[in-house]
């Protein structure tokens, strides 16, 4: 898991956050709407719902998830506010309401991202026993069976092609992160390069969702990185052991390459 690829594209995060940043505080309502499609980094509620459909407890409805923002569990992995419920906030738009658990309109957008969620379906890691030991996981909710509630969602949003296209053009859509879940599963059970394996795999996945969306009349699109994988606490602890102290970088903690190849 190398990092120069994550710092450029965190740098490239947080350049696309400053353009938002930008257009709201020039006071335009640039966008009518978000759409949301991810992993535990933005869901803002559906976990629970898909944990239910296995029968599998969720942990994020009970403290201290929710207690220093929304004074309660909301099914987000956090104790507060998501980035993507800042980027709302400071769009002047509402949270993004989750696809699985609202019983509202989705006008003002929909979430469809689900805590856990794979960029590769769920089958292709069935199929290879991984994680393996009759683990439920991944769930069903890769980012093509997002993309099927997206679709599925479309006809109560837009009737022609030519309206779907003007709403669409005005909403905010987020591709990501996706790669995170897929890679750390495959840890499990593969070393390092057979997991980098699937780096073309993922992106090639990601890349077709985005022109999926374009087709529907998407035009602005933000793709979110791959976080520093190798200063996560799951790979910190997996590797914990097998690695010796000049595998780790001595200013962040976090592994270096090196360590993990
Ligand atoms: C996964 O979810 C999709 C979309 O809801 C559904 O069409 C598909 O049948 C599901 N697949 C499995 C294996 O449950």
């Amino acid at each position: 898991m190398g990092s120069c690829l994550p710092c450029a594209a965190t740098s490239l995060l947080l350049l696309q956050l400053a353009v938002l940043a930008s257009l709201s505080a020039a006071g335009h309502r640039r966008y009518h709407s978000i759409f949301n499609f991810g992993d535990s980094f933005a869901d803002t509620g559906n976990k629970p719902v898909a944990y239910a459909w296995y029968s599998l407890p969720s942990n994020v409805m009970r403290p201290p998830y929710g207690e220093t923002f929304f004074g309660h569990p909301t099914g987000r992995s956090s104790d507060g506010r998501l980035i993507l419920d800042l980027i709302a906030a400071g769009l002047g738009l509402p949270f993004v309401p989750p696809y699985l658990a609202h019983g509202g309109s989705f006008g003002g957008g929909a979430n469809f991202a689900v805590a856990g969620a794979t960029a590769l379906d769920a089958g292709f890691f069935h199929d290879r026993d991984i994680p393996g030991a009759g683990s439920k996981f991944p769930l069903n909710t890769s980012l093509d069976v997002q993309l099927a509630w997206f679709k599925s969602l479309t006809p109560s949003l837009c009737g022609t092609a030519q309206e779907c296209e003007e709403f669409f053009g005005g909403s905010l859509f987020f591709v990501g992160e996706f790669g995170v879940n897929d890679y750390f599963l495959f840890l499990k059970k593969r070393s390092v390069r057979q997991t980098r394996s699937l780096v073309p795999l993922v992106v090639k996945t990601i890349s077709m969702a985005i022109e999926r969306l374009m087709k529907h009349g998407a035009k602005s699109i933000v793709i979110p990185e791959m976080i520093p994988s190798g200063c996560s606490p799951p790979a910190v602890t997996s590797f914990y052991g097998r690695a010796g102290p000049a595998d780790y970088d001595a200013r962040t903690g976090c592994l270096r390459e090196r360590s993990t190849s």
